[in-house]
């Protein structure tokens, strides 16, 4: 067993191993007087019961809460336990003297000299306390060894609950290289506890991209000039990047295509490709190929949505199979429906049919960075069926780019609401956008591409994802079925602390994980209102009652959301059917 050395510890003041002030003067301040509260009379390895003496006239004794952190000395070591029960022994309790309390505390690390002589805490314990240990407050010195800065890049998000004048502080590399995920009921303070730290993050990491997919359209006001924010508005996204199981996504607004529609469209998509590199030379070819690289239909490499037309009218004109002629033109039907369906007009609505994808890319994902790390890609606009297409198509191209840039385009994603896309049921879910946020999840950090996985409801998401994410700040939670899914995640020696997540205030959460040394129950800093996530609805209220109304964006919202029948191709735009509007088409 290491002895105590004889060098107290600089940083602390001359205390003993219980955290009482050595110095009598110090010791008879009421304010510094000695912390013992008991002593331990059980004991199974990673739980401890201690008999405390209570007296309720004393009003120096703040009163014991679940969530606070006591100390054990063991010979030279002081253990850490985290208070997860406190009962009145035997149920019995007096107003006019001394109380017998139960406390029930999980072991969870322990503070003892390290190698330099230093106090030091180190999760899990080298011993156990005997029966008859003296147990004691946490001093404020313990508590700031316990979360003083372990690693090189910390930063302070909040303060401890139970010292509101210690920095909590998480370690920013820990949650860029492995994942983080913030869960908690709405109203809890997800998204603006999410704000501050991605103002930090950006702040301490100035290369550090960071892409936040937006569903309410709320960050926007959060970033300011911060960030750079793509509405569906300003999206042009070239509908060639997109994989052809995402390109029938939107094509099929949602539904599953039959697999004789994704035959035709693999078989057709790099003809247009080629017709497009190749000119003319592309058409007589009539393969994939041409003069140049074998061209799937997944190679991002753009292609004319009019010739792909011509291509199935072709095709129409041509078979002789009545079943493929069928699907052909049905197929067919669909394309015309949305290439002139208003709402896809960030994918189709361009006239530029150039090759867009190093602008493309370099805008998303800030090539360069021109002082805006941040994106806030607004997604509220977009028709919701395809949603998860557009988000698979992002996070695909977040993963590549860090591959392809040899880790140098380093990405947080940050997905809010994020059991949309990764339900815990794969039936439920769009196959690529899940592939997508996995490869992240089980690849990303030898790029340099991580996740801030946001949902208030954790046992609808895919729990493989939740496992791959080793920092979790759970905020209050209610619902016994996500409280399991956290006690589950977190390593064993914390799991006491879930009993409690159902009586967090708000904006309080329980840290856990690699980017905080031990549990830490914290409460985030105050964000100011210029920095908060404003939600839409909000924004559109509080200018509600006034001039503030556009009857412009009313009109256009109007006619977006007036789309054509998918099956017919008839809809809002008299004549549309199965006419193309050459101004969608691209020169030709
Ligand atoms: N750290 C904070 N500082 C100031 N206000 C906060 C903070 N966290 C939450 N709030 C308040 O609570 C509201 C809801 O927070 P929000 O982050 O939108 O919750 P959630 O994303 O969990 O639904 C905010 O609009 C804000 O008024
Ligand atoms: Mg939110």
């Amino acid at each position: 067993m290491t002895s105590l050395p004889d060098r107290p510890n600089p940083a602390l003041p001359d205390r003993d191993l219980a955290g009482r002030l050595r110095t009598p003067a110090a010791a008879a301040d009421p304010q510094t007087r000695p912390t013992d509260i008991g002593h331990v009379i059980a004991c199974d390895g990673t739980k401890a019961v201690i008999a405390a003496l209570s007296d309720p006239r004393d009003d120096l004794e703040p009163a014991w809460a679940v969530g606070q952190m006591i100390t054990i000395t063991v010979d030279t070591r002081r253990l850490i336990g985290l208070l997860f029960k406190v009962e009145a022994d035997q149920g019995v309790w007096t107003h006019e003297s001394t109380n017998r309390l139960i406390l029930s505390v999980e072991l969870n690390g322990e503070i003892g000299c390290d190698d330099n002589g230093l106090y030091a805490f180190s999760s899990g314990m080298s011993v156990y306390p005997r029966i008859g240990a003296p147990a004691h407050r946490m001093c404020e010195e313990d508590l700031l060894t316990i979360y003083r800065a372990r690693h090189e890049t910390t930063m302070p998000i909040g303060v401890l609950s139970q010292a509101r004048d210690i920095p909590a502080l998480v370690s920013t590399d820990a949650l860029l290289s492995r994942h983080f995920a913030v869960v908690g009921t709405t109203g809890t303070g997800k998204s603006t506890a999410i704000s501050m730290i991605l103002h930090k993050i950006a702040e301490q990491k100035p290369d550090q991209r960071i892409l936040i997919l937006d569903p309410h359209n709320e960050y926007r006001e959060a970033f300011g000039d911060k960030a750079h924010t793509i509405t569906v508005d300003t999206l042009d996204l070239p509908f060639w990047l997109l994989t052809l199981e995402e390109f029938a996504r939107i094509v099929f607004r949602g539904e599953p295509p039959g697999g004789e529609d994704l035959d035709i469209l693999r078989e057709m998509i790099p003809r247009a490709k080629a017709i497009y590199r190749d000119g003319a030379s592309g058409r007589m070819l009539r393969k994939p190929g041409g003069t140049g690289p074998a061209l799937t239909s997944d190679t991002p490499v753009p292609y004319r949505i009019a010739d792909l037309i011509q291509l199935l009218d072709e095709d129409i004109g041509s078979l002789d199979g009545a079943r493929r002629r069928l699907a052909t033109r049905q197929l067919k039907a669909r394309f015309d429906a949305v290439v002139t369906d208003p709402r896809f007009d960030f994918l189709f609505g361009s006239r530029d049919a150039s090759d867009r994808m190093s602008a493309f890319l370099g805008t998303v994902f800030r090539v360069p960075i021109e002082q805006q790390q941040i994106t806030v890609f607004e997604m509220s606009g977009i028709p919701s069926e395809v949603v998860d297409s557009i988000v698979s198509v992002l996070c695909r191209l977040a993963f590549d780019l860090a591959l392809a840039s040899h880790s140098r385009v380093r990405t947080l994603v940050v997905c809010e609401e994020a059991h949309r896309y990764i339900p815990t049921e794969p039936d439920n879910a769009f196959a690529p956008t899940r592939a997508a946020i996995s490869r992240i999840a089980k690849e990303g950090r030898k790029y340099g591409v991580s996740l801030g996985i946001v949902t208030q409801r954790p046992h609808e998401l895919d729990p493989t994802i939740l496992s791959q994410c080793n920092t979790i700040f759970a905020l209050r939670l209610g619902n016994d079925a996500d409280q399991d899914v956290i006690r589950r995640a977190i390593a064993n020696g914390s799991r006491s602390a879930v009993a409690f997540l159902s009586s967090l205030a708000d904006r309080e959460c329980i840290a856990f994980g690699k980017a905080v040394s031990t549990p830490m129950r914290m409460r985030f800093h105050h964000v100011g209102r210029a920095a908060r996530p404003t939600s839409q609805q909000a924004r559109t209220s509080s200018g509600a009652a006034g001039s503030g109304v556009s009857m412009h964006q009313i009109v256009a919202q109007l006619r977006r959301e007036r789309a054509p029948d998918p099956d017919t191709g008839s809809g809002a735009n008299p004549g549309s059917s199965f006419q193309i509007d050459a101004r969608r088409l691209g020169p030709v």
